[in-house]
């Protein structure tokens, strides 16, 4: 291990909370693409076209098309190391919450419980008319898409992908549970982590100021760090990689091998 992922080791020995901030990075090992960067989803697209509820009133087929191909390609990717750490988190720290801006499924497949899934998931869709949010366990087919068959709802109305869009509000209650953390976190030792996420859209939700209001540890993973100059310890590496050598290590000191 690195001087900074010892430190890191370190602190989470040490800590009774943590909190994690989690974006497309943390899925970037098991080979889901990001929106940002080269070969990231938004590259050369028109966000406006796919991500925005203007772009799916005027041509619901095109959204529903980016959004099938999405679907489809879940169930040949699978949890990597991260994943399965944060998961095994939540068993070792309370209070724990894992708030994540991915719509895939994998922290779920990980066993994360302790979850908020803040921009919404691949796998429910909300009805347009009565706005009914239904579980999808099987992908929109993207056939029945292309030959203009798109999923609808036993109301009739038709079904969008539940995911938030570009100028649609978040769920105000998922911030009330970011709060309840913080405020249940504030007298305990406590690591906030930011893993994988470029903040472009979130700025982070908060979530630096957050930690910095209850003297939290901010510790960024990601090997392009955008948070390092709020971060207490920023490390420059892929979370898959690092958190599959820091946490063995950590769970190990914690039950006291
Ligand atoms: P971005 O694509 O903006 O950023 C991905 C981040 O992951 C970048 O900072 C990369 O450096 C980092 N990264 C890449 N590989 C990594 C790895 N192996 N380990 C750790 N980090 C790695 O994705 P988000 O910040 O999640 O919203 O984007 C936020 C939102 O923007 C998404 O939820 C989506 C998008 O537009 C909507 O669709 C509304």
């Amino acid at each position: 291990m690195t001087p900074g992922e010892q430190t890191l080791a370190d602190w989470l020995v040490g800590a009774r909370a943590v909190f994690a901030f989690c974006g497309a990075g943390v899925s970037a090992e098991s080979g889901v693409p990001t929106f940002r960067g080269a070969g990231g989803l938004w590259e050369g697209r028109p966000v406006e076209e796919v991500a925005t509820p203007e772009g799916f009133r005027n041509d619901p087929q095109r959204v529903w098309r980016f959004y099938a191909d999405r679907m489809a390609s879940l169930p040949s990717v699978s949890p990597n190391p991260a994943h399965r750490a944060l998961a095994e988190m939540e068993e070792c720290y309370d209070p724990f919450l894992l708030v994540t801006q991915n719509v895939d499924d994998l922290h779920e497949r990980a066993g994360s419980r302790k979850l908020i899934k803040i921009h919404g998931s691949l796998m429910e869709t909300r009805c347009t008319a009565c706005g009914e949010v239904l579980p999808r366990p099987d992908p929109v087919s993207s056939a029945e898409v292309a030959a203009g068959r798109l999923p609808r709802c036993a109301c009739g109305g038709l079904l969008r992908p539940n995911v938030v869009w570009f100028g649609e509000y978040l769920d105000r209650r998922q911030f009330d549970r970011i709060y309840g953390f913080f405020r249940a976190a504030a007298h305990v030792p406590t690591v906030v982590l930011v893993i994988g996420t470029s903040g472009v859209v979130s700025g982070g939700y908060g979530v630096p100021e957050l930690a910095a209001q209850i003297g939290a540890r901010l510790v960024e993973i990601n090997p392009d760090p955008a948070f390092q100059e709020v971060a207490d310890l920023a490390l420059a590496a892929p979370a898959g990689e690092l958190l599959g050598r820091v946490w063995p290590e950590v769970r190990a000191r914690r039950a006291g091998d």
